[in-house]
């Protein structure tokens, strides 16, 4: 996109471990576009600006972008006790998402924290963690993923760049990338089919490509496009690397989708 064309992109970090950010900021390919397809206007891991500077920056470009801005929010909300159980420079999550989300022209929640409350929101969950549509009902896209695939937040933003139509299904997920589960499109499908499901973990036939079925995969349940997208500039992802699917893409996974592993 031409220079004049790239949206200012307001970036929030609530509840999570940036993992989201580290997802694209490592794999050099894809987050070089990104970084040059968007304009960050406030990212508090990429920024220089620091203290009371940082907050300053925030403030005046919700001002400045007003109604044009994109949010991009990594994390979740805390919502009980008036949202004490997460703050920056002082101030709450819930007050910041207020203050600056509903000013948004577009909001992503990438990251299964942001989307649906992610790991902040496993049980018991005492900050009453939520994901962003949750906690204030503002309508986002959401790119869920522990972490989200970087080629998803690409996608979507030059889907959004080119007002090209979004089509999503009943959790705000796009269905480019979240329309096929991942055992749809797995490398271990034949030996599913075959019956052909390795016992152990590290062993022979998940060397051979045997099914992780029995060793806990989740892929069946769980719609994301890792199959083809991959990580880290499209070398593997867990399946292949030998790991099961733990679901990370799913509502609330850290509680349905446990235990992970089987043995
Ligand atoms: Fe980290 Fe996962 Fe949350 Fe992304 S979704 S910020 S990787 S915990
Ligand atoms: Fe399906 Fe998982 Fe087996 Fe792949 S490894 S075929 S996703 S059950
Ligand atoms: Fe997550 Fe399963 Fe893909 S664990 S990264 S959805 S293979």
């Amino acid at each position: 996109a031409a220079a004049a064309q790239r949206p200012a992109v307001i970036w929030l970090h609530f509840g999570e471990c940036t993992g989201c950010s580290e997802a694209f900021l490592r794999t050099p390919d894809v987050g070089g576009i990104i970084l040059e397809t968007i304009s960050v206007e406030y990212h508090e891991t990429i920024m220089a600006a620091s203290g009371h500077q940082a907050e300053q920056n925030l403030h005046n470009a919700v001002k400045q972008y007003d109604g044009k801005f994109v949010c991009v929010v990594e994390g979740a909300i805390a919502t009980a006790h008036n949202g004490a159980y997460g703050k920056v420079g002082g101030r709450t999550f819930l007050d910041i998402a207020w203050d600056v989300i509903p000013h948004a022209a577009v909001t992503l929640a990438i990251g299964s924290c942001a989307a649906y409350g992610g790991v902040a929101a496993a049980a018991p969950n005492p900050g009453g963690y939520k994901g962003v549509t949750d906690a204030i009902g503002a309508p986002a896209i959401n790119l869920p993923g522990c972490p989200m695939n970087p080629l998803n937040l690409l996608g979507t933003i030059l889907k959004y760049l080119n007002n090209e139509p979004m089509e999503m299904d009943g959790y705000g997920r796009p269905l480019f990338a979240y329309g096929e589960s991942v055992h749809d499109r797995c490398p271990r499908l034949k030996h599913y089919e075959n019956f052909e499901f390795a016992t152990e973990f590290g062993s022979k036939e998940v060397e051979m490509g045997y099914c992780l079925l029995d060793l806990g995969c989740k892929g069946p349940e769980t719609y994301n496009n890792c199959p083809t997208a991959k990580f880290n500039d499209s070398t593997s992802f867990p399946i292949q690397a030998g790991h099961p699917c733990i679901g990370c893409s799913e509502p609330g996974f850290w509680d349905t989708m446990t235990p992970f592993y089987e043995e």
